[in-house]
């Protein structure tokens, strides 16, 4: 049973990034201590990281492949909750989708480099996508950083979003919002930006839920972040939004694909290893999955238009169909937090062809992105 002082990257402090490593590896456990992963054993813990099979990737290629292309010169927009978004939907009818969550974004990790490689291999194919979903955890964090440090990230993110040559559109996940850990962050509370403002803020959005349509489907976005009460959160969508939903869904004719950082309803949380004598009996936290998630499975399904949903937030990969509707946890883009670590995904995204009879295609893309 490999426990996290074990793991291999808390041992190696010995390369070219010694000092910000070691503060690095302290924000991670930190951050993972919010997601209460730290007492948590690792699956497939006998599974050794082979850096051999790690090649090392041109900085400078990635920058010229993205600074060659010609790119949209805004962000994401902000549409109103419920609008129609002018897209080109190909002779078919058939949408094509990225779906691009956990990208983490900082100064450090070369996590802009793995940014842009993944912007670049969602993007350069034959048909370009007509929709980037982003998945929520768009900054390295926000939860429990200076106001200075946030700030920093965003500007990094929204650079690497102005370089997407498709439409953008923004989930927010628990990373985003600012400062509920007033320790660490130095926020008071009071400040207008606090939570998820500063987000909404940085994104030109006007709420971090809403609904559109493109093509033949119907897209909901869901804020999967509550406050636990102290400075956690758990996993599920307050009454306004859950009220907001209710209508959305009664008034749509379209199937529905539901994008939400957290998810819904996942196996990914059961690959952990339990301590069962210890009396572990493999319970799921609401930092790891929606607590009203059979609430909302029971809405899609009595809707009946629900087909998809889509989530992140756990950098580990899944697919689970209930009742007719697929659940989808898509990795993440930064892999393991930009880091080589085999208990997670590898930096991936996820590309979803959405027919118009309500059926889809999803494949897992990997980035090429490796730690150095
Ligand atoms: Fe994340």
């Amino acid at each position: 049973m490999l426990r996290r002082q074990d793991h291999p990257d808390d041992q190696d402090h010995q390369d070219d990034q010694d000092h910000q490593d070691d503060q690095d590896h302290q924000h991670l456990r930190d951050l993972q201590d919010l997601k209460v992963l730290q007492d948590r054993p690792r699956p497939h813990a006998e599974t050794p990281i082979d850096r051999r099979h790690f090649a090392r990737l041109s900085i400078a290629s990635i920058t010229a492949a993205v600074a060659g292309r010609s790119f949209a010169a805004s962000p994401s927009s902000s549409p109103p909750p419920t609008a129609e978004l002018p897209g080109q939907p190909p002779s078919d009818g058939t949408l094509r989708i990225v779906h691009m969550n956990d990208w983490h974004v900082c100064p450090e990790r070369r996590s802009v480099e793995g940014s842009a490689m993944a912007i670049e291999a969602a993007t350069s194919g034959s048909r370009r996508p007509d929709l980037l979903l982003t998945g929520g955890d768009l900054i390295f964090d926000s939860f429990a950083t200076t106001r200075s440090r946030a700030e920093e990230q965003w500007r990094l993110f929204k650079e690497l979003m102005a370089s997407s040559p498709v439409r953008v559109e923004h989930c927010l996940g628990n990373h985003d919002l600012w400062g509920w850990d007033r320790e660490k962050s130095g926020a008071s509370g009071d400040e207008r930006d606090y939570g998820m403002q500063k987000a909404l803020d940085e994104l030109g959005l006007a709420s971090s839920w809403r609904s559109f349509d493109l093509g033949a489907w119907h897209f909901v976005v869901l804020d999967s972040v509550v406050s636990d009460g102290g400075k956690g959160y758990r996993g599920r969508i307050s009454p306004p939004q859950r009220e907001w939903l209710v209508a959305d869904l009664a008034a749509n004719r379209l199937p529905v694909l539901v994008v939400s950082h957290i998810p819904i309803l996942s196996l990914t949380p059961l690959t952990w290893d339990r301590d069962y004598d210890r009396g572990d009996h493999g319970r799921v936290s609401g930092s790891e999955m929606h607590l009203d998630g059979p609430a909302l499975h029971r809405l899609f399904r009595e809707d009946g238009r629900v087909r998809l949903c889509l989530s992140g937030h756990m950098h580990l990969e899944d697919r689970c169909e209930v009742d007719g509707i697929a659940y989808c946890c898509d990795g993440a883009v930064s892999g393991a937090w930009w880091k080589a670590d085999p208990d997670y995904s590898l930096p991936g995204f996820a590309e979803l062809e959405l027919r118009p009879d309500g059926t889809f295609e999803r494949r897992i893309r990997r980035t090429g992105w490796v730690n150095a």
